[in-house]
């Protein structure tokens, strides 16, 4: 069903976009394993590749862009390392003890679409560069808390906003990518902007599926996209984190689709409604 251009599932649909999602936090999982000094991004790659036909699912990044005449995305996942922000393709770079990387990926299952992003620290990682990452983290879950049934897509912006600037002003929150509705295609509307005010946007309701997913620079938010025409670095040459999972809001509380826990123990720590609707 759509309202207004936004699709809105049924619980059962909900339900079958939690197998998608669960099948994303399981290969994080595997990946924050084989992240180390030494390995390529196209390793990575390749891991995922593997795990997600182990899994009987496929890929949403693969090809991606074709439809509409760009260069189809070349790997699985979305690799980015130190001052690339997103969409860094897997190849030859090797990860270095201190550095940060991103891995942006997805799955398709039945057609549902699950679609999350963690940044990892590969070996011993300078204290600016972790607390980068962390600050994105938890701006992500800022804004999962302004999630409730009735409010407004805005809401989320607004929180993740304030929760970077309260970290540090001098951080760059990214406003030329944003995050989006999520269900039968992996981009859908509406954007989920990583700022903005409160009480606008959409409403949040029932079925409503977001991937929701912060980036910030240690510096400036301009970006300047490669010669490849998909990574994307920060202009200033500053690191950069990325996290991003999918979401919705049940009757219930809030559900994280792409969590192997759904959530609930951040949820539950930070004394918000978990929502599952089945697990
Ligand atoms: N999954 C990314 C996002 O978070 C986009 C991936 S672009 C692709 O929205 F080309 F790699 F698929
Ligand atoms: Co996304």
């Amino acid at each position: 069903m759509f309202s207004r251009g936004i699709e809105l599932k049924k619980p059962e649909q909900i339900i079958k976009m939690r197998a998608a999602g669960l099948v994303v936090a399981r290969i994080h999982e595997e990946f924050a394993k084989a992240v180390a000094p030494g390995v390529t991004t196209g390793e990575l790659d390749a891991l995922g590749r593997e795990l997600l036909a182990q899994e009987g699912a496929t890929s949403n990044f693969l090809n991606y862009g074709a439809e509409w005449g760009y260069p189809p995305y070349p790997g699985v996942a979305c690799i980015s390392v130190n001052e690339e922000v997103v969409h860094g393709i897997p190849g030859e770079r090797r990860l270095q003890d201190g550095d940060i990387v991103s891995i942006d990926f997805g799955a398709i299952v039945d057609g549902w679409h699950g679609d999350a992003a963690r940044t990892f620290l590969v070996g011993d990682v300078d204290q600016k560069a972790r607390d980068l990452s962390e600050h994105t983290r938890q701006s992500m879950w800022a804004g999962f808390a302004a999630a409730r049934l009735g409010g407004r897509v805005g809401d989320i912006s607004h929180a993740i906003e304030v929760d970077i600037e309260s970290r540090d002003k001098g951080y760059g929150i990214v406003r030329e990518y944003t995050g989006h509705g999520i269900g039968t295609a992996m981009h859908q509307p509406p954007d989920v902007p990583n700022f903005g005010k409160a009480g606008r946007g959409p409403k949040v309701t029932e079925g409503l599926v977001l991937a929701v997913e912060p980036m910030v620079t240690l510096g400036s938010e301009d970006m300047v996209t490669l010669d490849d025409d998909w990574t994307v670095v920060t202009h200033d040459g500053t690191w950069a984190a990325h996290w991003e999972n999918t979401m919705t809001v049940t009757r219930h509380g809030i559900w994280i689709l792409t969590e192997l826990d759904g959530g609930e123990a951040e949820l539950t720590a930070r004394g918000l409604p978990f929502g599952p609707l089945a697990d």
